[in-house]
């Protein structure tokens, strides 16, 4: 086979994905790319070496991953020492997250090894839509913040009517509709939540209520749509207004799922303490846009669960996809492959500068770091990409 492919055991902290799992390697296989798996790398998400070997890897060990493999697929950043085993003219693909560590971008450049983004990927670009591992991972995290908000819930998210008694449904809004925020409505829904939600650009409003939510108008901002079907940044006042205006709304709820953000830019805070201090005990709020530049509640400390006087418990996990490591893993294994197999050219790699998502993906070649990436990705804990 002409390109070897490898896949890294994950190293980051609590990361239990895997970027490739067995079920891409036919499709590897069709393009001529045979695939070297690091002992073990599957363990966390469950996809054992004998998975893999059956569907046609062969398993190896960390040097020779290393230094046989033409292309590296992997999850997060390499750490240090991981980077120090790339070569030259060797391919790294994974969430890289080039903003947050532009030195070891820069080393990687003087290695001399092609450094390619997931996260850098066009979202906008309906070709690309299936190499979008950051909306893949949203998902997940959507997903999974209302089933951990469920959990921390001192009671039942559905209507229910027993012997005992009737329960009331549990009131959540959702802030931000974006990716995480969509799945996160559907979600609260199936639980049985009666779901209010929230967005900045108007035109969610109809994607929202199509899955069952009551869209939150507020009289403050009218539109905050800015380019590339994200959100534009708003202005202090407005967002002192915005804050105000749903202060309001969000005493009344039970649970708070934030999900907002502006690429590049640090999260904007709709919840703030005041907020917090309105809500009743055991209320819960979770917050996944949280990290190391703050949250969209101005309580929440990323990572951690914050509890606060008044009996609010505010929730700020960080690599939430990695929580669910064998869905999610599934799910950007399809994603890497695809871009992988975007760079295949007659059993080659081929990198098309004058292509759009290449132009965008490749973040350092030929030595020199080509492109400080999209601004997508501004603090760690974000798109379930870990420190490194
Ligand atoms: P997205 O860009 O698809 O959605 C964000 C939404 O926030 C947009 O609809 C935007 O209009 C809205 N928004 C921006 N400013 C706003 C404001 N002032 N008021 C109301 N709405 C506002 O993003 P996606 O992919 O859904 O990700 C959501 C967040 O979740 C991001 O911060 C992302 O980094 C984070 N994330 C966290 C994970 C974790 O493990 N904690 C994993 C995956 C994603």
């Amino acid at each position: 086979m002409a390109i070897k492919a490898g896949v890294a055991r994950e190293t980051a902290p609590g990361e239990r994905r895997v970027a490739l799992t067995p079920d891409s390697l036919e499709k590897l296989r069709a393009a001529d790319v045979s695939v070297l798996v690091e002992r073990g790398a599957g363990a966390g998400a469950s996809f054992t070496d004998l998975e893999y070997a059956d569907a046609g890897a062969k398993i190896v060990t960390t040097s020779v991953m290393y230094s046989q493999a033409d292309v590296i697929l992997r999850i997060n950043r390499p750490s240090p020492s991981e980077a120090r085993l790339l070569r030259d003219g060797q391919v790294v693909i994974g969430l890289l997250a080039p903003m947050l560590d532009p030195a070891a971008m820069a080393e990687m450049a003087g290695r001399g090894v092609r450094a390619v983004s997931l996260d850098a990927i066009p979202r906008t670009l309906s070709r690309a839509q299936s190499m979008d591992a950051l909306s893949s991972q949203a998902n997940v995290a959507g997903y999974k913040a209302v089933l951990m908000a469920a959990d921390a819930f001192g009671r039942y998210f559905p209507l229910l009517t027993t012997p005992a008694g009737t329960a009331k449904p549990a009131n959540v809004l959702v802030l931000g509709i974006g990716v995480a925020g969509l799945q996160a409505i559907a979600t609260a829904r199936r639980l049985g939540a009666q779901v209010r939600a929230y967005d900045v650009r108007p035109e969610t409003r109809e994607q929202a209520e199509s899955l069952g939510a009551q869209f939150v108008t507020l009289r403050s901002v009218s539109n905050g749509s800015g380019q590339g079907g994200y959100a534009r940044a708003l202005t202090p006042e407005e967002q002192a207004a915005q804050q105000d205006e749903l202060n309001d709304v969000i005493a009344s709820q039970d649970v708070v799922i934030t999900t907002a953000q502006v690429p590049g830019r640090k999260p904007p805070v709709l919840v703030s303490a005041t907020a917090v201090e309105h809500m009743k005990p055991g209320s819960i709020i979770v917050d996944i846009a949280a990290g190391e530049l703050g949250g969209n509640c101005e309580l929440s400390v990323a990572g951690k669960v914050v509890a606060t006087s008044n009996g609010v418990s505010i929730h700020a996990p960080t690599n939430v996809p990695a929580t669910m490591p064998t869905g999610a893993s599934l799910f950007y294994s399809r994603n890497i492959s695809n871009l992988l197999l975007h760079f295949v050219e007659n059993g080659e790699l081929d990198f098309d500068f004058e292509d759009e998502i290449t132009a965008a993906t490749v973040i350092t070649f030929n030595g020199r770091v080509v492109q400080a990436a999209t601004g997508q990705l501004l603090q760690t804990a974000n798109p379930g990409g870990a420190k490194a």
